[in-house]
């Protein structure tokens, strides 16, 4: 078996010389791909297995990537904010964000036709199929960008703008042509962003060195991390050419060429791995497409020494002035409150109030001081007493009893009750517990292991 294995071995690597050298001689270039962000800025951190991605992960990622390989290519495939709940502050930082990081090109994208030429940073954009007579305020993006070794087009397309893109027609095919011809000996690279069957179109006519295709899922489509589970959702086959997309949320990093963080062939033998295995993680060895496109996931290890510090806190303290506003209003309704803080039962429920205050629902509110985000409204939701009720949390000025995750949290307010015992408000079922348990922030939520941990009454399905 072993033999075997070795054997297998040998045979890639012979296979990975020669296609190196012949394949990649002629067309590598090391290029990262990021995109389709769709406003999410960062991870979380509420479970390692979705503590994925965010801006400050793309500049370390990035800036680490360019300190060994000055001739990077960047490119940003836009549709970076929410288009379905705008927010000004994260669009605006966001835009800031990849300013600074300087991606090498831009694609104008739907979310930024969507917000507006305000939307478009001080960077190097690119739409090929703009319509010029009706968008005088996008002047400064290009209908491609150029230099002496690269041409890069880009192409947007979807029926609800059809007065600011031109559809894929001959009009806009003999301009690329012309393109084309003018460019003959440099790389062609196509950003794009539109249906499957338009790419299929522009791939009969023009043949391009690399094509990066914007993520399909639709607006408003949630995180999830089914992508990271099976790559293979970004890949595609448009007229017989594998094309790969950058992953949902910016969650990864598409990347190809020889990049320094890649798996190198010395690296992959030297650890024990499977031949199949061996296989997937290094598919050039049977596409040679493949060697220049892969994904890296945004793991924590990429937010150290972020490049983007001092744009963070600014991002922190404009949110947290968000916060503030909001703070004032809820301040109103605490006297008046129904909820009145796990102290209050713990005369009555001693062993109950045990084994919560021993929880890490006692602490949830402390997690986020410790990540400073505790005045951040994507965040406190599920840190808190009541958030989404009147009544509910407000600050922890106004209102300390109801930081964390208390009883109330799970059983309702329950001022009546401590007046009057005997007042039950009823069961609650282990459902309840996925308005906060999600797929998104708790992964691995299992109602069984989970009640186990905090269990303090009857059993319950
Ligand atoms: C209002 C939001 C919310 C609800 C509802 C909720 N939880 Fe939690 N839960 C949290 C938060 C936040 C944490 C993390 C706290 C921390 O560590 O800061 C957590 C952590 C936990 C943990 C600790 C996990 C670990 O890694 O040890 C368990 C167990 C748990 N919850 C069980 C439950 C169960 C069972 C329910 C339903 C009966 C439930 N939770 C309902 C917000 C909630
Ligand atoms: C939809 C509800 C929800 C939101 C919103 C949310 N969290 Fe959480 N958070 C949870 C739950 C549930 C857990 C427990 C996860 C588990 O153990 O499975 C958790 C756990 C955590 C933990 C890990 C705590 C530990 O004990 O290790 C951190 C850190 C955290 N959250 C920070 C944040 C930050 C920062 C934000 C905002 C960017 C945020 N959370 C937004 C529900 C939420
Ligand atoms: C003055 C004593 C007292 C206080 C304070 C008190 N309880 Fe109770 N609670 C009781 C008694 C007694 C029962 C049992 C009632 C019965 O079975 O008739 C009960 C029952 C319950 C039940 C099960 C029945 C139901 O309503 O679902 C829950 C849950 C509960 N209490 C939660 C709480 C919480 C949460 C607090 C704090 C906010 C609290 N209790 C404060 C005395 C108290
Ligand atoms: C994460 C959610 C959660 C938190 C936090 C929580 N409980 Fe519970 N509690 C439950 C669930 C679920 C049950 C079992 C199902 C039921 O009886 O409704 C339960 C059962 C109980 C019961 C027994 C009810 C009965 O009829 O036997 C009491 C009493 C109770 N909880 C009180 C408390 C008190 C007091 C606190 C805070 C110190 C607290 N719980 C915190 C979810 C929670």
């Amino acid at each position: 078996m072993a033999k075997k294995k070795t054997h297998l071995y040998v045979f890639c690597y012979f296979v990975f010389c020669i296609t190196t050298k012949t394949l990649l001689a002629q067309t590598a270039f090391n290029w990262l791909a990021y995109g389709d962000l769709r406003g999410y800025f960062e991870p979380c951190g509420c479970d390692p297995k979705s503590d994925l991605g965010g801006v400050a992960r793309i500049a370390t990622l990035v800036q680490r990537e360019r300190s060994t390989n000055k001739n990077l290519l960047v490119f940003d495939l836009g549709n970076n904010y929410n288009t379905i709940k705008k927010n000004q502050i994260k669009r605006k930082y966001i835009q800031k964000a990849f300013d600074e990081i300087k991606p090498t090109v831009s694609l104008v994208n739907r979310a930024e036709i969507s917000y507006g030429p305000e939307s478009l940073g001080e960077r190097t954009y690119v739409l090929s199929n703009l319509i010029r007579s009706n968008n005088k305020k996008y002047a400064k993006v290009l209908d491609f960008y150029e230099d002496e070794k690269y041409l890069v087009l880009g192409f947007y397309w979807q029926q609800d703008h059809f007065s600011q893109v031109l559809s894929w027609d001959t009009g806009l095919k003999q301009k690329w042509s012309e393109w084309f011809k003018k460019n003959s000996k440099k790389q062609k690279i196509l950003l794009y962003s539109g249906p499957s069957s338009t790419l299929g179109e522009i791939i009969k006519t023009f043949s391009f060195d690399l094509i990066i295709k914007s993520n399909e899922k639709p607006p408003g489509t949630p995180v999830s991390f089914d992508e990271q589970d099976n790559p293979s959702l970004l890949s595609k086959f448009v007229s017989g050419q594998s094309i790969k997309m950058v992953p949902w949320g910016g969650l990864g990093v598409l990347r190809g060429g020889q990049l320094s963080e890649g798996l190198s062939i010395k690296e992959i033998m030297s650890q024990n791995i499977s031949s199949d295995t061996f296989i997937q993680k290094t598919p050039a060895l049977s596409f040679q497409e493949d060697i220049e496109r892969s994904i890296t996931w945004l793991v924590p290890s990429y937010s150290t020494g972020t490049p983007l510090k001092s744009l963070i806190k600014e991002y922190e303290k404009e949110s947290s002035q968000e916060f503030e506003i909001t703070t004032k209003e809820r301040a109103l309704n605490i006297e008046d409150s129904l909820f009145v803080g796990a102290q209050a039962c713990q005369g009555c429920h001693p062993q109950a109030f045990e084994i919560w205050s021993k929880s890490k629902h006692a602490h949830a509110y402390e997690t986020l001081q410790k990540k400073n985000r505790e005045t951040n409204l994507d965040c406190i939701s599920c840190h808190v007493v009541g958030w989404d009720q009147k009544g509910g949390f407000a600050s922890i000025k106004t209102s300390p009893h109801l930081a964390n995750i208390q009883c109330e949290n799970c059983h309702g307010p329950r001022k009546e009750h401590i007046i009057n015992p005997s007042l039950k408000l009823g069961n609650i079922s282990l459902e309840e517990c996925k308005k906060c348990h999600n797929a998104v922030h708790s992964p691995t939520f299992n109602k069984k292991t989970f009640w186990a941990k905090i269990f303090h009454g009857k059993e319950t399905g």
